[in-house]
């Protein structure tokens, strides 16, 4: 154990980790971005607690796009069962291997995985499906909120940037037919930047507006989506709505 509190102590981490004797792990943002961490786990850790009415014994989640694992070990800490986290690149699904490892988790499994290729009649469904900070990496943000519904039992918390959005009336082939805009997608361009830790694997972003997200969840199958307001003292971003956190439940 020494061992691996030394090489989790010895490295720089995407996440401010307190490990179990009260050290923290160094990160590689020195800090700058402990802020975001913190509004979401508050976020999430509320709106669960209200979901759940704060019993989270006997659930199981999934993480999707874990990274090094920091909010799957969140919640294998707040007493869910069973914990699963993937991420697409396997040096963070080792990196969270080692946490794991670090906190003596035995409720927490993290593998590799494109979330694409996750397949709920080989994996099963969760009462909780994690997606955060993923959505506007993607080039399929609709195929991936389908994934996550075809994994949950429960419910499925998203947290994404967003987009402003287009309103208005669109002459769909004549003017005899015109339909509503449910919604906008905005591009943004990672392609140079997929080598990044934190980036798109593809380098093609769709990121949706808020009327795009609700909305698509519901579409997707959702019943109820219901938007998480920010604390007061939240990160920037989602205090002014550039970054959103939506439970939608089934
Ligand atoms: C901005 S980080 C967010 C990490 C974490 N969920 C969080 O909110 O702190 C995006 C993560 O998505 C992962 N990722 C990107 N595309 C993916 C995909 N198609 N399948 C699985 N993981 C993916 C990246 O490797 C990275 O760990």
């Amino acid at each position: 154990m020494a061992n691996t509190i030394d090489r989790v102590l010895n490295r720089e981490w995407f996440y401010s980790y307190e490990l179990p004797d009260g050290r923290r792990t160094a990160t590689y943002h020195g800090g700058s971005l402990d802020a975001i961490h913190d509004t979401r786990w508050s976020m999430l850790e509320s709106a669960l607690a209200g979901h759940f009415h704060g019993e989270f014994g006997g659930l199981t989640a999934i993480d999707l796009a874990c990274h090094q694992g920091y909010f799957a070990v969140k919640l294998a800490m707040a007493g869910f069962s069973a914990v699963s986290a993937v991420d697409a690149r396997q040096n963070h699904v080792d990196d969270s291997r080692l946490i794991t490892e670090a906190y003596s988790l035995s409720n927490l499994n993290v593998a590799q995985s494109d979330i694409f290729d996750l397949d709920s009649t080989i994996v099963g469904q969760f009462d909780v499906v994690l997606m955060l900070g993923l959505l506007y990496h993607l080039e399929n943000p609709v195929g991936a909120l389908r994934i996550a519904r075809s994994l949950c039992r429960n419910c499925c918390v998203i947290e994404t940037q967003v987009v402003p959005g287009l309103s208005g009336y669109v002459d769909y082939g004549s003017y005899q037919f015109v339909r509503p805009l449910k919604g906008s997608f905005g591009i943004i361009d990672e392609t140079d930047e997929t080598h990044g830790p934190e980036a798109s694997i593809t380098g093609i972003c769709l990121v949706p507006s808020l009327d795009a997200l609700l909305w698509t969840l519901h579409k997707v199958g959702f019943n109820q989506v219901k938007l998480i307001e920010p604390p007061p003292d939240a990160y920037e971003q989602h205090l002014h709505h550039k970054r959103v956190m939506v439970v939608a439940s089934v």
